[in-house]
């Protein structure tokens, strides 16, 4: 298994497991599969309410002598109503309760985006807290003390367009460590991919699969379905691989960590073969001419009436 390095010789496995939209009575088996299967990255967050029940597959698989807490790499996210430089800590101590563990590997903050601290989902203007108020340095600050106080080896960001990371490079003591984005065929991103890389800030690349299971909420008319793309199909077929596993593949062949989610064994038995599947330059470049700017997660569920926050201005688009 690839693995992307860290400036302090830590390595992350380039291939993890999503669990977002993961239900908590699905993710104990999928985590446990996971491991089983080989999987030592596991990708978490508070706000997917799941915590609790990958803590007790984490527990497990470690005390039946799986595996060893060393060998994990664990994120997790600070969700948006702990964005207050002294609430960073505790929301962190939370997590790490929840997944019965002294530390994580990497904790990202999960939005450039902050509520009220009694708002987990916020519907209208009055829940938001504008950037003004609490400026990304003031969390990213917070951030740092988990880092500071052992609770987080590595911290990073989540959802940052470029103009955000430079606020946080231009004014921090940390770089981030990893931007986590949606990246799949469909959105590239090679402009903040390059950025990125540039400034020794890893990627992982979220809903790589195109996250077909979202909400109905977060879902336009006649989406493209990556799965149905004649190109990853064409190429899968010639590989005696699956659609799925070409788009992982993918996005190893650009050093981009990926987090594929899935509860179903078959299935993350399959992502995780996915990182010896081998592309050549000329099947990157035709998925390279795949990109349309789609994306599936469009941050427009934080546009409300009078609010503070707008998807142009999220992604860096005006
Ligand atoms: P399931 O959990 O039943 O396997 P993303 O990672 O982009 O969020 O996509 C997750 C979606 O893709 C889920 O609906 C998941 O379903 C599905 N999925 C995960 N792995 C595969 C695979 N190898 N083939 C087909 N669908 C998959």
């Amino acid at each position: 298994m690839k693995k992307l390095s860290f400036a302090n010789g830590d390595t992350m496995p380039i291939l993890g497991l999503g669990t977002w939209k993961s239900k908590s009575e699905d993710v104990y088996n999928a985590v446990r599969s996971a491991i089983e299967a080989g999987f030592r990255h596991i990708d978490c967050a508070m706000i997917y309410g799941n915590e609790e029940a990958v803590g007790r597959a984490l527990k497990d698989a470690i005390a039946e002598g799986e595996v060893s807490r060393d060998d994990l790499w664990i994120t997790s996210k600070l969700w948006n109503n702990s964005h207050a430089e002294d609430q960073v800590v505790p929301a962190l101590q939370k997590t790490l309760a929840d997944l019965q563990l002294d530390y994580l590997d990497l904790y990202l903050i999960h939005w450039p985006i902050s509520n009220q601290p009694d708002v987990l989902g916020a519907r209208k203007a009055a829940d938001f807290i504008s950037r003004e108020e609490l400026p990304l340095t003031v969390t990213w600050r917070g951030m740092e003390q988990a880092h500071q106080q052992g609770l987080a080896k590595h911290i990073g960001v989540s959802n940052f367009a470029k103009h955000h990371l430079k606020e946080v490079l231009d004014n921090g003591t940390i770089t981030p460590a990893v931007n986590q984005v949606e990246l799949h065929p469909y959105l590239q991103q090679p402009a903040l991919v390059d950025f990125c890389h540039n400034n020794n800030i890893h990627l992982t690349a979220y809903s790589p699969l195109g996250s077909g299971d979202r909400p109905d909420s977060m879902k336009g008319d006649n989406e493209p379905v990556l799965f149905e793309n004649e190109v990853i199909k064409d190429i899968a077929a010639a590989k005696n691989a699956s659609p799925a596993q070409v788009l992982i593949a993918w996005s190893i062949h650009r050093n981009v960590s990926v987090i594929p989610k899935s509860t179903n064994p078959g299935r993350i038995r399959q992502n995780f073969a996915a990182a010896d599947i081998k592309l050549s330059s000329e099947e990157m470049a035709r998925i390279a001419g795949l990109d349309r700017g789609r994306r599936y997660v469009d941050g427009r569920f934080w546009e409300v009436e009078g609010g503070p926050y707008t998807a142009k201005e999220l992604w860096g688009e005006e």
